[in-house]
C-alpha cells in the first residue's frame, strides 16, 4: 500500500520539472489554475495551519510547493522543516499541516495534482497574524515647562497595529490620528502626568503601556494668609506654593531669616509651610516674608501678624476698608512730625 503511493522515482524528475515551471511568480500559476482563485487562510502566529487539498484519484501524482520550493512530492518530504507534515485522514486527502506557524511562513502554497492529461493546481495564501505588542516606548521624562517633548511608542504585529496616545491624568485627552511619535510643543504644567500608548489590531486585545511626563516649573505662591494674634497665645502664618520639584520654604522677619528657635517654629510639608509663634508678644507683630524656591526660581509673599482689631486686612495688604482720607491724614502727620 505504502509502496504504491510512493512516487515513481523514474517519473519524478519530469513531474518536478513541470511543477517547477509553475513556481516562482503568481501569474503562470493562475493561468493553469482550474480551481477557483487563491483562498486565504488566516492563522495566528504559533498556531497550526492546515492547508487543505483533496485529490480525485489516489494514483495522481501530487506535490505541495511554496515560493521557495517543493515541500512534499508525493509522500517524500523535501522540506527540512520539522513543523511541516502531511495530513491524510483519508486516502484522497493530501493536506499540509504547518505547526507553530511563524511570520516567515506567510505566502502562497500550491497543491499540484498531476492527472492523466493535465496538471491542476490549487493555491492557498497563508496569512499569519500576530497580536499587537509594544516593543519600545519612551522612558519617563522630566522636562521644564515650555520645552518640546517627543514621546515614542513602537509596536509590532500583523496587521500593522494602529497606535493611539491618550493623556490619562489630568486631562484625559485622546490624541487622534497620532502615530508612533507624540509631539508636545511648549509643554505646560497641565500637560504633565501619565500618557498611555495603545497598540491595536484585530488579532487580539490591544497592548497598552504608559509613560510619565514630569513638567518642572518655578514656584508661584498660591496662598498666603496674614493673621491676627493675641499676646500670650499661639499664632501662625501659612503659606502655600505650587512648584515642581516641590519648593523649599524660608521665612523672614523683615530682612532677617527666621530659624526654629526662640518660640518660633517652621513646619514645611510638600507645597506648604507654616510659621508658628508659640507665645505671642508685642515684638512679634509685623511684617513676615514667606519665600518659596526650587531649582527653577524663587518667589515670595509678604504676610502680617497683626494685633486684634488692627487695620491690616486678612490678605496682608492694607485693607481697602481704610478710608483714603485717614491714610492721607497719617501721611501728613508723619511729614509734619505730629
Ligand atoms: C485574500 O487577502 C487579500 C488581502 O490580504 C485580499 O485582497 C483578497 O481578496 C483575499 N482573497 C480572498 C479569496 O479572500
Ligand atoms: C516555504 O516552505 C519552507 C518549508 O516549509 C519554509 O521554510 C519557507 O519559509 C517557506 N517559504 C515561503 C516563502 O513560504
Ligand atoms: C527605543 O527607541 C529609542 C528612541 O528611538 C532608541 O534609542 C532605543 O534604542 C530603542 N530601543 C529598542 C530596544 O529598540
Ligand atoms: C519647539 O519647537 C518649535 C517648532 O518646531 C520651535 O520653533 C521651538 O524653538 C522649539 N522650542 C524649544 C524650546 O526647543
Ligand atoms: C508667654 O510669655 C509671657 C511673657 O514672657 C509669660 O509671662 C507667659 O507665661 C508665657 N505664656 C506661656 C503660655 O508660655
Ligand atoms: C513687608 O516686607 C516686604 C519685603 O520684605 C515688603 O515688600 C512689603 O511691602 C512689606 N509689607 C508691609 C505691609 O510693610
Ligand atoms: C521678595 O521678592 C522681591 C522681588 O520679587 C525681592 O526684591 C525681595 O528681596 C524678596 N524678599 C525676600 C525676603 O526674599
Amino acid at each position: 500500500m505504502v509502496a504504491r503511493v510512493q512516487p515513481d522515482r523514474k517519473q519524478l524528475p519530469l513531474v518536478l520539472l513541470r511543477l517547477l515551471c509553475l513556481l516562482p511568480t503568481g501569474l503562470p500559476v493562475r493561468s493553469v489554475d482550474f480551481n477557483r482563485g487563491t483562498d486565504n487562510i488566516t492563522v495566528r502566529q504559533g498556531d497550526t495551519a492546515i492547508l487543505r487539498c483533496v485529490v480525485e484519484d489516489k494514483n495522481s501524482k501530487v506535490a505541495w510547493l511554496n515560493r521557495s520550493g517543493i515541500i512534499f512530492a508525493g509522500h517524500d518530504k523535501w522540506s527540512l522543516d520539522p513543523r511541516v507534515e502531511l495530513e491524510k485522514r483519508h486516502s484522497l486527502e493530501y493536506s499540509l499541516r504547518i505547526q507553530k506557524v511563524d511570520v516567515y511562513d506567510e505566502g502562497s502554497y500550491t497543491c499540484s495534482v498531476q492527472t492523466q492529461h493535465e496538471p491542476k493546481t490549487s493555491q492557498v495564501y497563508l496569512i499569519v497574524q500576530v497580536p499587537p505588542k509594544i516593543s519600545n516606548i519612551s522612558s519617563d521624562v522630566t522636562v521644564n515647562e515650555g520645552s518640546n517633548v517627543t514621546l515614542v511608542c513602537m509596536a509590532n504585529g500583523r496587521p500593522e497595529p494602529v497606535i493611539t496616545w491618550r493623556h490619562l491624568t489630568p486631562t484625559g485627552r485622546e490624541f487622534e490620528g497620532e502615530e508612533e511619535y507624540l509631539e508636545i510643543l511648549g509643554i505646560t504644567r497641565e500637560q504633565s502626568g501619565k500618557y498611555e500608548c495603545k497598540a491595536a489590531n484585530e488579532v487580539s486585545s490591544a497592548d497598552v503601556k504608559q509613560v510619565k511626563v514630569t513638567v518642572n516649573y518655578p514656584p508661584t505662591i498660591t496662598e498666603s494668609k496674614s493673621n491676627e494674634a493675641t499676646t500670650g497665645r499661639k499664632a501662625s502664618l501659612k503659606c502655600e506654593a505650587s512648584a515642581v520639584p516641590a519648593p523649599d520654604f524660608e521665612w523672614y522677619r523683615d530682612d532677617t531669616r527666621i530659624n526654629n528657635a526662640n518660640g518660633l517654629e517652621i513646619k514645611s510639608t510638600e507645597g506648604q509651610s507654616s510659621l508658628t509663634v508659640t507665645n505671642v508678644t508685642e515684638e512679634h507683630y509685623g511684617n513676615y516674608t514667606c519665600v518659596a524656591a526650587n531649582n527653577l526660581g524663587v518667589t515670595n509673599a509678604s504676610l502680617v501678624l497683626f494685633r486684634p482689631g488692627s487695620v491690616r486686612g486678612i490678605n496682608g495688604s492694607i485693607s481697602l476698608a481704610v478710608p483714603l482720607w485717614l491714610l492721607a491724614a497719617s501721611l501728613l502727620c508723619l511729614l509734619s512730625k505730629c
